[in-house]
């Protein structure tokens, strides 16, 4: 059994995210830029096959939990037999997906009888005006259609990923509050992080977790923390007091929580990523199609991790914001 994958800071990596994709539906600002993008070829992408062979090469190395990614995974074609591939491979224990919601209610059966086990559906508003604002798309009404159809098919618990904007998302605090206590949906508030590609990123336009704790306990209930199940996931959990309706906080900006960090990346066109926020990345396509053994491979996989920095420095004069925005890296 090879070694697990430990990082210079003690940190196990079992926690693989995969983007297979960097295209998307949608253009929300924090995320794709205002005018045309220029999204990778095609050609670049890694393969079905080629994602199949890495996460055999890694599961060994102890990793167990994967999340797919886009850009929006759903408009990669037939991602459900992806899915299938991945959950057939013994060891994998948790298969995930991030998605904006606009494909996920046509594909929810699919992707739930592929043994899809987690769906996060990003909606930053409860309101379709704000949505557009935000997205620069319409689709709200599908996004809360997919909500509803995530949870008819089965996917438990289903979680709303809402990005928190300041001068721009309070008054969606506490519409936000009610749909969790009136939908049985968990909502998580994601604190603005400077990924966005047309750089406009400030601290002052990040509306914190504290802020949003204070405004929910004020004006419905108060939340209460709930023991937290596994120490590594980002968010902080909390249900309102009468135990009606969960709400949980990602707040990199303010708490950042980078020492219980457990994941690690790859991109669609295959590098491997240690960090959101990494300024540098470990080639793998190349490995994958140029003959590269599967000792190769994970011998990429460990330099990557071995490089891997204490955590990102957004809260100092050095933070240096990547090349790559969120829709190129995967969420
Ligand atoms: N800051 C915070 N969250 C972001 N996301 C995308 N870009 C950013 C950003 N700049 C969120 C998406 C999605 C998840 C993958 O990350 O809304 O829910
Ligand atoms: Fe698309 Fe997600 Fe980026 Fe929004 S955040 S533009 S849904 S990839």
């Amino acid at each position: 059994m090879p070694e697990a994958l430990i990082d210079r800071f003690g940190r196990v990596h079992n926690n693989l995210r995969i983007s297979v994709t960097d295209r998307c539906n949608i253009r929300c600002f924090y995320c794709m830029p205002a005018g045309d993008v220029q999204f990778m070829n095609r050609k670049e992408l890694l393969t079905f096959e080629e994602i199949e062979r890495f996460v055999r090469v890694v599961v060994p190395m102890g990793v167990n939990k994967i999340r797919l990614t886009g850009g929006e995974p759903l408009v990669r074609r037939d991602l459900h037999v992806l899915v299938r591939k991945l959950a057939a491979i013994p060891g994998v224990q948790d298969i995930g997906i991030t998605t904006n919601g606009i494909l996920f209610s046509e594909q929810a059966q699919d992707l739930f009888d592929a043994g899809l086990q987690r769906i996060n559906i990003s909606l930053d508003a409860l309101d379709p005006v704000k949505f557009q604002e935000i997205t620069r798309r319409e689709g709200y009404e599908k996004v809360v259609a997919s909500i509803h159809a995530a949870k008819r098919v089965g996917f438990n618990p289903v979680k709303v990923n809402a990005v928190s904007i300041r001068g721009m998302t309070e008054d969606q605090i506490i519409p936000f509050g009610h749909f969790a206590r009136e939908t049985g949906v968990e909502i998580r508030f994601i604190e603005f992080m400077p990924l966005d590609a047309d750089n406009a990123w400030e601290r002052d336009k990040v509306l914190f977790a504290s802020e949003i704790i204070e405004r929910l306990s004020k004006e419905i209930m108060p939340l209460v923390p709930i023991g937290q199940r596994d120490v590594h996931a980002p968010a902080t959990d909390f249900e309102f007091a009468d135990g009606v309706g969960r709400i949980g906080f990602i707040a990199s900006v303010s708490q950042p929580f980078c020492m219980d960090c457990n994941r690690f990346r790859i991109t669609a066109d295959g590098k491997i990523r240690n960090c959101l926020f990494s300024l540098e990345e470990t080639d793998l396509k190349g490995l994958l199609r140029n003959g590269g053994t599967d000792a190769q491979i994970e011998q990429a996989v460990r330099a990557s991790i071995a490089a891997k920095n204490e955590g990102h420095e957004i809260n100092t004069a050095k933070f240096i914001q990547p090349d790559r925005p969120m829709f190129s890296i995967g969420g």
